[in-house]
Order: structure tokens, then sequence, then C-alpha cells
């Protein structure tokens, strides 16, 4: 790929104001000297006015999502792209998160510009569970596991019930949900077909990948390929059970 499509598909500029930044000088390579429009050193090398460029094609990032951020660059008010750099917005392929989060649902994002490996992850077939951490308002009643993990509980205005859930309860009014799809608001609905309301969800693992630590709430960084592989790591019978029943 040539040097101005190639920064110019990260988010960079257009063509015409990157043609005009390498002109200036902006781009070199990693002992200082500057690059033309016609040389492609390996991407590692390419700085961008001194810094490394952003990784290419295809990338994988995970966010720390705080409460209060959309996951849709079309919402109004704040959303996930206003917490990575700006010319992220500007990428193409663009970056899309995997699985979308609630508005006020924290926890790990996966944002990534290869739509072949965003459908591997999210369908129900993968094995990628997820869990996700509930603070509710009522007390637990005890019958939440069986109707969970029953295959029958059908929200409202779905036609087909829910794949099982896993449940754990962690205190009173605190538990775990292992869930092998993603619907639309499904914890938040789960717990109101069980007679109580989620004050807090936060998403704290997908396929073997937890949230890594070193990770603050509105802090993004590229997955490693460890981490990567980690996500596709079935971790428990309940996904084998689930694999059964999507076949
Ligand atoms: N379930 C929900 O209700 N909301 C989310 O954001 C994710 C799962």
């Amino acid at each position: 790929m040539k040097l101005i499509k190639l920064l110019a598909n990260l988010g960079y500029g257009s063509r015409k104001e990157v043609q005009r930044m390498i002109r200036a000088g902006a781009v070199t390579d990693d002992t200082g000297r500057v690059l033309g429009e016609k040389e492609v050193p390996p991407h590692e090398r390419i700085r961008f006015r001194g810094e490394p460029l952003d990784p290419p094609f295809p990338v994988v990032i995970a966010l720390n999502k705080p409460d209060g951020y959309t996951c849709s660059s079309e919402d109004p008010g704040e959303t996930i792209y206003d917490l990575l750099p700006e010319r992220f917005a500007h990428r193409n392929p663009g970056l899309n998160p995997i699985g979308r989060l609630d508005k006020d649902t924290t926890g790990l994002l996966l944002l990534t510009d290869d739509g072949k490996l965003l459908h591997r992850i999210i369908h129900p077939k993968s094995g990628c569970l997820k869990v996700y951490h509930v603070n509710l308002d009522r007390r637990l009643e005890g019958h939440e596991g069986e109707l969970f993990g029953s295959g029958e509980l059908t929200l409202n205005s779905d036609v087909k019930p829910l794949l099982p859930a896993g449940f754990e309860a962690l205190g009173e009014k605190e538990a775990l949900i292992t869930l092998h799809e993603g619907r639309y608001h499904q914890v938040r609905r789960m717990f109101a077909a069980a007679g109580n309301h989620v004050t807090a969800l936060k998403r704290i693992s997908i396929g073997g990948l937890r949230l890594p630590e070193d990770l603050e709430e509105g802090e993004w960084r590229e997955l490693t390929p460890d981490e990567l592989a980690a996500v596709f790591e079935i971790q428990d019978q309940g996904a084998a059970d689930c694999l059964k029943l999507v076949d």
C-alpha cells in the first residue's frame, strides 16, 4: 500500500492533507530520515511527527468503558469514540464494537476493524462467554439460577427463548451472569423478568479474556496476540452445552 493511502486509511487526514504533510516532512522512518510518497518501510519503522504509527488493519483494542458513554457514533452525547484518538473515527475500515454495551454499562469492550473476527466472536457458536457483574436493587430470591438456566425464559417482546445463562450469587444483591448471546438490554431484562432491577452492570470478561487489570476506566489499548487467543478459549461446560443447542 502506498504511504498516502496507508496514512489516509489510518485516519491521519484526507489523501490531499496526508500528501501535504508528507511533503512538509512530517513522516520519517525510525532514524529520523524524511520519507517520500513512494517509500513504505515496514509499519513499525514509520513515524508520524516523531510518533509510531497507529496499529495497521486488522486491529483489536480493549476499552474499559465508563458509565455514560454510548457505543454508537450516531448517538447524541458522549460516545466511546470520544475516548479514542480523534483520527480513529476516520479509519478505513472503521472500528466497531464487538457486542455493544448500554450507555450505563461499564467494563470490557472490544473494538475491531475486522468484520469476520467481529462475527466470529459475537456468534453464539463461538462459545465466547460474556460474564457480567450485576448489582441489584432488591434481594435475590433464590429462583434466579433455575429461571436463567432453564432455556425456557422468553423476554418481553422476544419470540425465541434465551439460551441457558449461567448465574452465581455473590451476595444478597450481587451476582455474576454468564451469557452466550447478546440480546438488547439482555441482563437488565432478565432481572426485570425475575422481579428485580439492575442498579449497576459491568462486563468483566469475554471468552477467556478478563478486563485487563492495567486498564483504568476510560483507558484503551491494543490486545496482545495472547489476549486475543484467550477470547476464544471456551472455559466451561455451559459453553459446550450451548454449542450443542445452537448446532
Ligand atoms: N446486558 C444488558 O442489559 N446491557 C448491556 O450493556 C449488556 C448486557
